[in-house]
């Protein structure tokens, strides 16, 4: 029997944030999201969320994830007082209980597989994972024989100068012989510099403790500052950045840009430097991304060529060029062979195969045929200071330059608009619309107007 607890209840004062520390996004995702996930595969029997500070806006979050029990903690008195909040709880549990701290993000579910395979084969009270940390200032000093024994964990603030030489440190994750942990949970005190009630002094109370050493001590960063954030964010971009380029995938000046868990690339993609992909991003076989691009939530085609532009939320074809400077809005669907060049903005539009919009063009709430060639700055005036309405253009019809296409408005195929007019009214297939004032020519005006000629 397993169960888990994952300590999210306090108030993250480092953090300097009216956001919960353990709501703060890393890659686009809470950092108590990717605790959870990192012990997704160990199918505990139970798992525990100790909440307190902000407790609503952390139950709100996760409120999709499944099986989880939300456990008050209030006041916050410490990690040992939060652990102490589960012995009403868990009085007749018999099993394992892995404690994680949620401010430890990066951790790899091997890891804590490895943690519990150790703490089962050593028949330990308590198995700690550790790290042995550069400059490990802020973390739990563990101090243990060559066996791997551990006598006590000393936390930064209460080490001696000599104790903090040791750099063989606490990162926040044990596995409890939950028996063991219950019969000395309630003689933990708070006498130390912070006045918490520690959970890390449980190991001088239990009988035997041992640590498992994670090679990686990256994995093991706990956040709690944004300068810590900041860390642990550049590690997670390099690992999925590597993680792609070992599929294929070629990044030009990779730590310029960055990608997201949910990114999936194709074969021969090349990403060029200031490049953002974020959410659930798509990219197709051969395509060439950025310079200085944003995409979100979006998928690309093959072949796709995307220079200096924004993409949210769209669908855009095979074989498409987008920028530079195009801005393509949510809802839009692009379909293959399509062009949308200079200072293009394109919002809930689709755009049939082969059509073009090279140029200072606005389309708004639009249906654009197929073979359309969209005129240097044509827009479609979409909203009428209430509602929105659509455009319709039908296949092989060209739009003049400048021309406004006033909606609801219905552009029929094989139609021509005449540059520099504004269309207010429908204009049926295989005609010309045309509306601007007739040119007026007065020869010789100069002459006559010009007091110097
Ligand atoms: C803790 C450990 C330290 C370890 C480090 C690893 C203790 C006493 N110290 O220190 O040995 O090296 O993590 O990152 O455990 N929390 C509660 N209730 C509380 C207080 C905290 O749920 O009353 C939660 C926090 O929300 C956080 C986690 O426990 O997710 C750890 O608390 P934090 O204050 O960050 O402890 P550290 O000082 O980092
Ligand atoms: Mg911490």
């Amino acid at each position: 029997m397993l169960a888990i607890a994952i300590l999210a209840a306090g108030k993250g004062t480092r953090m300097k944030s009216s956001l919960p520390k353990v709501l703060q996004e890393l890659s686009g995702i809470t950092i108590i999201e990717r605790v959870l996930n990192s012990c997704n595969s160990l199918k505990p029997n139970k798992t525990f969320i100790i909440v307190g500070h902000e407790s609503m806006k952390i139950k709100e979050k996760l409120r999709h994830s499944q099986n989880l029990t939300f456990v008050n903690q209030i006041p916050q008195n410490g990690t040992g007082h939060a652990i102490q909040q589960l012995l009403p709880i868990l009085e007749n549990f018999q099993g394992e209980l892995l404690v994680l701290n949620g401010d430890v993000p990066l951790l790899k579910e091997n890891t804590i597989g490895n943690l519990i395979k150790k703490h089962r084969s050593s028949k330990a009270d308590v198995s700690i994972l550790s790290a042995r940390i550069l400059n490990p200032k802020g973390y739990g000093r563990v101090f243990s024989d060559n066996n791997g024994n551990v006598d006590k964990i000393i936390e930064d603030s209460d080490c001696t100068e000599n104790e903090l030489k040791n750099n063989l440190t606490n990162a926040g994750i044990y596995c409890f012989n939950w028996r063991k942990l219950k019969e000395v949970l309630p003689n933990l005190s708070d006498t130390n510099k912070q006045k918490e009630i520690y959970l890390t002094d449980a190991i001088q109370l239990l009988e035997l403790s041992v640590h498992y050493e994670t090679d990686d001590p990256e994995e093991v960063m706990g956040i709690n500052d944004k300068w810590q954030l900041s860390i642990c964010e550049e590690i997670h971009q390099k690992r999925l950045r590597v993680h792609w380029m070992k599929k294929g995938v070629k990044f030009i000046n990779p730590p310029s840009s960055t990608i997201s868990d949910k990114c999936i690339f194709g074969k021969d993609i090349v990403i060029e430097p200031n490049t953002h992909l974020r959410g659930e991003v798509l990219i197709g076989n051969n395509s060439h991304i950025g310079p200085n691009t944003l995409i979100e939530n979006s998928s690309i085609g093959n072949n796709v060529f995307v220079i200096y532009s924004i993409v949210k939320n769209s669908i855009i074809g095979n074989n498409v060029e987008i920028g530079p400077y195009a801005h393509i809005r949510p809802e839009s669907n692009i379909k293959n062979n399509c062009k949308i060049g200079n200072f293009v903005e394109v919002k809930k539009t689709k755009l049939d195969e082969n059509s073009k919009v090279n140029h200072l063009s606005y389309l708004g709430d639009s249906e654009i045929g197929k073979n359309v060639n969209i005129g240097a700055g044509t827009i479609t005036a979409n909203y009428d200071g209430y509602k929105k309405h659509i455009t319709s253009i039908g296949n092989n019809s060209n739009t003049g330059a400048n021309s406004v296409l006033v909606a609801p408005i219905n552009i029929g195929t094989n139609v021509t608009i005449g540059a520099g007019s504004t269309i207010t009214k429908n204009v049926p297939n295989g005609s010309l619309g045309i509306s601007r004032a007739k040119q007026l020519t007065k020869p010789n005006w100069s002459s006559k107007h010009n007091p110097n000629q």
